[in-house]
């Protein structure tokens, strides 16, 4: 089994720069499938997701090719294929492929996806959608089988500001005869990327961005290029860790209007933060206050950088909570961190962390791919070498992981060591 293993202690200095926004890629490349010709999407990060996507897509007949971090996807010659096993099994983004398919062909056929356990993700506001442009629905032997004769637009109110339902709604909207109204929609940013892209192979949308969202349909999508926004989570999560572990960190090619709700939380615990354009810089490894934390759908915090700040509340002084509104089962990682002498009691949907803890290292496992990122937190300050296991959660999400922090001073490298 290999592992990530992190010497803990060593101040961490310089720069690191954060890759494109995973959770945009993950519904950029299913939607180049709509367009009659090769879409090209700029700076793809290197994560294994993208990997399996594009093996859906050569599934699907359509030709994927990476050269440095851009990616082209020519979908001239695509054949509506059943993507029911294999590759649609990594990740909870293969149901993207619903609203694609749907959208380009009127039909389709996909596996139930997979992606992280954080609790019941059912898919219930995404098939309402699309039974409301006009599809029928069956479900049979762990696939999804959609099918429409015509797709006409239709007011579609979300009960929950789902992103996934957003997304996978406009892929199915784009090219349906009418106006399509998105209401109570997701507002994260990459909704509005999506948009941007799909407005760029000529799509008529608006409002992206806000809770509703206007989508005229047209007949046709061209091929474009689009360079990806970078990626929030990742961003948040070397904050946090600067915060952690960071003598002076820079923390580059980022857009901290998107952060808003970590900055504001992180200063209100003592956090040194510097803010610029398109970087911040954040000296860390100083005397915090705990606070409490509560996640919420953008522009709140985040719910994936939930973990890494449990992680931070450890070193805190005080007592702090953080509740997850979004996700009920989100802790996992709680029982990790407890291993290498964190004091933290779950609750429900909240953690109740009683800082400052001194962290030892440990044998850990990521039970997903935050709970992996909050875990190499804690191993960076640990006395000793913390050993982290299901390293797969961890590069789903973030790329290069180990060059990155050897590149400000840490010392984490991989090992294969026996079960
Ligand atoms: C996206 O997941 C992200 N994944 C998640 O990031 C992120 O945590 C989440 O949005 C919230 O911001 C991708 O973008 C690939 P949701 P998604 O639909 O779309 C309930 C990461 O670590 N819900 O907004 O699945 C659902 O159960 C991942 O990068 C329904 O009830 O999130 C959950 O409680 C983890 N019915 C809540 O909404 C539905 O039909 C949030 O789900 C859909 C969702």
């Amino acid at each position: 089994m290999e592992v990530i293993k992190i010497e803990g202690g060593r101040p961490l200095k310089g720069t690191v720069r954060i890759d494109s926004a995973k959770n945009s890629t993950v519904a950029l490349i299913p939607a180049a499938i709509l367009a009659d010709s090769s879409v090209i999407l700029e700076g793809v990060p290197q994560i294994v997701d993208v990997e399996h996507l594009g093996m859906m897509i050569e599934q699907l007949n359509g030709k994927y090719e990476i050269d440095n971090d851009e990616l082209t996807i020519d979908p001239t010659h695509l054949i509506n294929t059943p993507l029911v096993e294999g590759a649609v099994n990594k990740l909870r983004a293969s149901y993207y492929f619903m609203g694609a398919l749907l959208g380009k062909f009127k039909e389709a056929v996909i596996g139930m996806p997979g992606g992280c356990y954080l609790g019941p993700r059912p898919i219930d506001l995404h098939l309402k959608g699309f039974e409301a442009l006009g599809a029928t629905i069956t479900q049979e032997a762990g696939s999804i089988h959609l099918k429409a004769e015509k797709l006409t637009g239709a007011k579609i109110y979300l009960d929950f500001a789902s992103v996934g339902a957003t997304i996978n709604i406009m892929l199915a909207a784009v090219k349906a005869e009418g106006m399509t109204v998105i209401e109570n929609a997701a507002k994260e940013p990459e909704i509005i990327d999506l948009a941007n892209l799909l407005n760029g192979m000529g799509a008529n949308i608006k409002g992206a961005g806000t809770g509703e969202i206007r989508i005229q349909g047209v007949t046709e999508l061209h091929g474009t290029r689009h360079a990806i926004i970078p990626d929030r989570i990742e961003a948040g999560t070397y904050i946090t860790l600067a915060a952690v572990a960071g003598d002076e960190v820079k923390i580059d090619n980022i857009i901290p209007h998107h952060l808003e709700a970590l900055i504001a939380k992180l200063r209100e615990m003592g956090v040194d933060i510097e803010v610029h354009t398109d970087h911040v810089i954040v000296r860390g490894r100083k005397e915090m206050k705990a606070v409490d934390f509560k996640t919420s759908t953008y522009p709140g915090l985040a719910t994936d950088l939930q973990q890494p700040l449990v992680t931070l509340l450890t070193q805190a002084t005080g007592v702090g909570m953080v509740t997850d509104t979004i996700y009920s089962d989100r802790f996992k990682n709680c029982f990790e961190l407890n291993k290498m002498g964190a004091n933290i009691k779950v609750q429900g949907n909240s953690a109740i962390v009683q800082g400052p803890s001194k962290l030892s290292g440990a044998r850990v496992k990521a039970t997903d791919l935050r709970a992996g990122a909050s875990l190499v937190i804690a191993g960076l300050i640990a006395d000793g070498v913390t050993e982290i296991g299901n390293t797969y959660h961890i590069d789903r999400g973030y790329s290069n992981i180990e060059d990155k922090l050897n590149n400000i001073g840490a010392k984490v490298w991989r090992e294969d060591v026996t079960e």
